[in-house]
């Protein structure tokens, strides 16, 4: 079987390639180019594609794949939102996806973001670098007592729940369906509630329709003064343009965000050297109480190996035709 694999980065071909073993049968091309419409024709004489969260794998995109022979998209990540499912179904394309491979890894990355922003240390470590012992601009507050409010309570907001307990706090949640597991010491609420009491807000749900923008300025006026806001999940929950308002109103005492609206053209892009033309990211990152990381939530050795190891799993039940719990 001939997987190509797009916008290939070195840790995934370890990654990989250390699981390949297990798989035996199995080729892998790895290429640079990521998966759109322009590069989907490279994909000729391969039974299937690997893709990621910026990948477009829209309806363009799919079309030709479909046209090269292309049976299956792998993406090597839980979200799905840049795939046209249903014109993949229409198709015949089988796609698969890797929903849960460290929840851990992602929120802990959530709570990292949220301690960073409460304490500024990323300005701390550049005083300390450079002489200046002062605690100008560094005061945050405990924690511990606090509310934690967690909009989504899958895999990832399940163990950030458990991460905010942890800490001592008050963890509230919002959910469309609610999991009975947490209910030991997560209260439902509505989303009204959540964001108009929580002193910690973290994102977990997916991107949807129902989910797009639910950040906004409406949204914001109702949230506490000094509340700290954390998304870890899809940039396009908030709306930067009215974040950035809401900075202004002083509404935050932090902003930490692995995933932006904007990201798309930078994700794991080293764009040091470019003059950006436009971007609302570096307005973002004008402010004092803003942290931005760039999709890194899932970066851990721990996280690396189970994608390797499901999404190889995933190309074997494709073509066994094995329908799973991982089928998009
Ligand atoms: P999951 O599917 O286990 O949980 C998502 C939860 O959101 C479910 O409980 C679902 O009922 C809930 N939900 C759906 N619609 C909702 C709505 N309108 N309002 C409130 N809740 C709603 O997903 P998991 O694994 O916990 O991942 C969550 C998100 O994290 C993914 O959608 C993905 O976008 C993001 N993610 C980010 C990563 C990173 O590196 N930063 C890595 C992996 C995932």
């Amino acid at each position: 079987m001939k997987l190509l694999f797009y916008d290939a980065k070195v840790y995934d071909k370890k990654s990989f390639d250390t699981e390949l073993s297990k798989f035996p049968g199995v080729e892998i091309e790895y290429i640079e180019e990521d998966l759109n419409r322009r590069t989907a024709h490279i994909a000729e004489g391969f039974d299937a594609v690997c893709a990621f969260v910026s990948s477009d794998v829209g309806r363009e995109t799919l079309d030709i794949l479909s046209e090269k022979k292309v049976k299956t998209v792998l993406m090597r990540c839980a979200g799905f939102n840049n795939v046209d499912t249903e014109h993949a179904k229409e198709l015949g394309i089988t796609v698969k996806r890797v929903p849960a491979y460290s929840p851990e890894a992602v929120a802990e990355h959530a709570m990292a973001l949220a301690l960073a922003v409460n304490r500024r240390l990323y300005k701390a470590y550049n005083k300390v670098r450079e002489n200046d012992f002062s605690l100008k601009g560094l005061r945050g507050v405990n924690f511990h007592g606090k509310t934690a409010g967690i909009v989504g309570t899958g895999k990832i907001g399940a163990a950030m729940c458990r991460i905010c307990r942890g800490f001592g706090m008050k963890v509230i949640a919002y959910d469309v369906y609610e999991n009975e597991s947490l209910k030991e010491f997560v209260t439902y609420v509505t989303l009204e509630e959540l964001l108009k009491t929580s002193d910690l807000i973290s994102l977990h749900c997916p991107l949807t329709d129902d989910t797009y923008h639910m950040i906004n300025i409406g949204s914001i006026r109702t949230m506490k003064d000094g509340v700290i806001l954390v998304n870890t999940s899809r940039g396009a929950l908030i709306s930067t343009d009215e974040l950035i308002e809401g900075i202004r109103l002083n509404k935050f005492l932090g902003v930490g965000l692995d995933v932006y609206e904007e990201e798309a053209g930078n994700v794991f892009e080293d764009r040091s050297d470019e003059i950006l033309a436009h971007s609302t990211t570096s307005r973002l990152l004008s402010f004092p109480n803003v942290m931005i990381t760039s999709h890194q939530g899932f970066y851990t050795m721990e996280a690396l190996a189970a994608i390797a190891e499901t999404t190889l799993q995933n190309l074997m039940d494709a073509e066994n035709g094995a329908k799973t719990g991982n089928d998009v």
